[in-house]
């Protein structure tokens, strides 16, 4: 990793001074969209928290990602209603149109992939999510037209990752 943003660092030393490593990695998080190697071993560092610490705080966390994630993320219900209505259908279009599994995220960070249970919404399934906004009653046409609308309204990420150096 080439340079350390000093935002990063600073970011660190005042959740250190609070005593919060969840704090830190929120920041972090927030910043690159996932925890970066060489960002955790910084804030072990900094705060003076065992490495495998860290990492435990990570791995523990939903919100936290070791790997990096797009800058939406397109969620299809896989509960049994949206199951039974075609979720693996949209899954599997998503996938190809997309070229990445469930899990897996664009090679231009755009999108995050994943399957989720259910969101409570089944009379609409099959249902899938980008960010907070709900899709009902999808097909393979309608995802087709729909993932090209939100294509359009997301513009790649240009920096490919983190840089982060270490002191
Ligand atoms: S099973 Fe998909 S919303 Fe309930």
């Amino acid at each position: 990793m080439d340079s350390e943003p000093r935002e990063l660092v600073e970011s660190i030393e005042r959740n250190g001074a609070n005593g919060s490593l969840v704090s830190a990695l929120e920041d972090i998080q927030a910043q690159y969209r996932y925890l970066p190697r060489d960002a955790m071993i910084l804030v072990s560092e900094r705060l003076g928290v065992p490495l495998s610490q860290v990492y435990s705080v990570a791995t523990f966390y939903h919100a936290f990602s070791l790997v990096p994630r797009g800058k939406q993320t397109i969620s299809v219900c896989a509960g049994t209603a949206c199951h039974v209505r075609g979720a693996v259908q949209i899954l599997n279009r998503l996938e190809s149109t997309l070229g990445v599994g469930a899990g897996g995220t664009t090679r231009d960070r755009r999108f995050t992939l994943e399957t989720v249970n259910c969101l409570g919404c089944c009379a609409l399934g099959p249902v899938l999510v980008l960010d907070d906004e709900n899709e009902g009653q999808m097909t393979t046409t309608k995802v087709d037209k729909w993932l090209k609308r939100a294509m359009r309204q997301v513009e790649p990420v240009l920096r490919p990752s983190c840089a982060v150096r270490r002191p």
